[in-house]
C-alpha cells in the first residue's frame, strides 16, 4: 500500500512539475552526467576492491547487492569504467577497469545462455577498443564461439534459454549480443559469425514485431519446422503488451547492426521502432517510458530509466546513420531524455544510492523483482549515450 502511494505522489509529481532546465546548454548537462558518473562509480569500485569476484547489480532492501561473474549483468560495471577511463584518462579509473574487467574471465566459456555477448562486449569489449590487449581478443573471440554453439541452422537463431516450456525461446533482448559476433567476425575474418548475426537478426525481425512495430518480448520456434510456436511475454506486463525495455533492445538492435552492415533493412527496422516508442501515447512528457507501455495501471506504475538510458543511446546513434529529415529527430529526442536522466529526479546526488548513478529502474515487475531502484545497466547505457553526446560534439574535458 505505501508503494502504491508513494508511485501515485511521485507519479503526479513528475506529470505536472516542470522538472528538467531545458534552457541549460546541453554540454553543461553532459559534463554534469559525466563528472558525477565518475564520483559515484570510483566509490563503488573503492567500495568492492577486495571484495573477490562481486560486481555491483542493484539496490535490495536498502542496500547494495552485487553477483558473480556468471550473472548477465556482470559486463556493465567493467564497461562504465572504461567508459569512465576514456572521458578522464584517469589512472586510477583504468586500474578499477582492468580490475573488473579481469573477474569476468571465466565468462568465455558459458554456453549455458545468450548472455555472453552482453557480458563480453561490454567489459572486454570497450577495453580491447580502448587499450588493443591481445589477451582481451584472446576472450572475445572465445566468447564468440561460445554464443556460437547456441545457433540453429534450421530456425536461423540463437536460443536465448535453456530454462521454460519453449521448444526454442529467443528474446527480443538477444539482438544486443550481436555486436560481439560482427566483431569476431571482422576480428578474425571467419564469416560464420557474421552470417550468424545477419541469420539472427533477419528471423527476429520476421518474427517478433507486430503490425505497429512494437515486438513480442519472447518467440519459441519449433525446432522440427523452424516456424514461430508461440510469442509471449516474460517481463512484461503481458503477452500482447509492449515492455519497454523490450522495445528499447529492439531500437537499439537494428541501429547497431545497420552500422555493422550497412543493410537499408536494418534502418528501417530501427527507424519503425523509434516511431513507435517516440510517437507513444503512453509516453511521459519527461521521456522516460514506464516499465511496459500498455501497463494498466498507468500513470501509477513505475518509470523504467534504463529503458530511456537505452533508447537514448541508440536514438544518438541513429541520428547519425540515418541521413533522412529524421536524424535531427532523434538527436533532439535523445538530448531530452538525457536532460531527464541528469535532472535530480533521476541522477543520484554524490554519495547517495549506494554508488549507483541513476534512480527509478524496474527489471522484472511482475516477478516482483528490481521495482523501481538503480541498476547497473541503466548506468552503463547512461555513460554510453552521454559519451556518445560527447564524442558527437566534439567537447574535450580538459577544456571544460
Ligand atoms: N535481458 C534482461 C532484461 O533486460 O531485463
Amino acid at each position: 500500500m505505501n508503494f502504491i502511494i508513494t508511485m501515485i505522489t511521485w507519479g503526479m509529481s513528475l506529470m505536472s512539475s516542470s522538472y528538467t532546465n531545458n534552457t541549460e546548454p546541453i554540454e553543461t548537462v553532459i559534463y554534469r552526467g559525466l563528472d558525477r558518473s565518475v564520483s559515484q562509480t570510483i566509490q563503488m569500485a573503492k567500495k568492492l576492491e577486495n571484495e573477490v569476484d562481486k560486481l555491483p547489480r542493484t539496490i535490495e532492501n536498502g542496500k547494495l547487492k552485487t553477483i558473480n561473474c556468471f550473472c548477465w549483468c556482470s559486463g556493465f560495471f567493467p564497461g562504465e569504467l572504461w567508459y569512465l577511463c576514456e572521458y578522464t584518462r584517469n589512472p586510477q579509473i583504468k586500474k578499477y577497469a582492468k580490475l573488473y574487467t579481469a573477474r569476468l574471465e571465466k565468462v568465455q566459456y558459458v554456453t549455458g545462455h545468450h548472455d555472453v555477448g552482453f557480458m563480453l562486449y561490454c567489459s572486454y569489449g570497450n577495453g580491447f577498443r580502448l587499450t588493443a590487449n591481445k589477451k582481451y581478443k584472446k576472450i572475445l573471440e572465445q566468447g564468440a564461439r561460445s554464443l556460437s554453439t547456441r545457433y540453429n541452422p534450421t530456425i536461423k537463431a540463437i536460443r536465448s534459454w535453456d530454462f521454460g516450456s519453449w521448444q526454442f525461446p529467443v528474446i527480443i533482448d538477444n539482438m544486443m549480443n550481436l555486436e560481439l559476433l560482427t566483431w569476431a567476425g571482422k576480428e578474425t575474418g571467419d564469416k560464420t559469425f557474421y552470417n550468424i548475426a545477419t541469420d539472427h537478426a533477419n528471423t527476429t525481425m520476421n518474427n517478433h514485431f507486430r503490425e505497429d512495430y512494437s515486438s513480442y518480448h519472447v518467440v519459441s520456434y519449433d525446432t522440427i519446422t523452424g516456424l514461430a510456436e508461440r510469442k509471449q511475454t516474460f517481463q512484461g506486463s503481458a503477452d500482447e503488451s509492449a515492455w519497454a525495455r523490450g522495445q528499447a533492445w529492439a531500437l537499439y538492435g537494428y541501429t547497431m547492426m545497420a552500422r555493422e552492415t550497412g543493410d537499408k533493412s536494418y534502418l528501417e527496422q530501427a527507424k519503425k521502432v523509434a516511431s513507435f516508442v517516440m510517437d507513444h501515447p503512453n509516453m511521459p512528457v519527461d521521456k522516460v517510458p514506464y516499465w511496459d507501455f500498455d501497463a494498466p495501471e498507468i500513470p501509477n506504475t513505475p518509470r523504467d530509466a534504463s529503458s530511456a538510458a537505452i533508447m537514448a543511446s541508440a536514438l544518438i546513434e541513429l541520428s547519425q546513420i540515418d541521413k533522412s529529415a529524421d536524424s535531427d529527430k532523434y538527436l533532439s529526442y535523445a538530448k531530452e531524455q538525457i536532460r531527464s536522466l541528469t535532472s535530480p529526479n533521476y541522477l543520484a546526488e554524490e554519495g547517495t544510492n549506494c554508488n549507483f548513478i541513476l534512480k527509478h529502474s524496474t527489471g522484472h515487475f511482475r516477478g516482483n523483482s528490481e521495482i523501481d531502484v538503480p541498476i547497473c545497466y541503466a548506468d552503463y547505457y547512461y555513460i554510453e549515450a552521454l559519451m556518445r553526446l560527447y564524442k558527437l560534439l566534439g567537447l574535450n574535458n580538459e577544456d571544460k
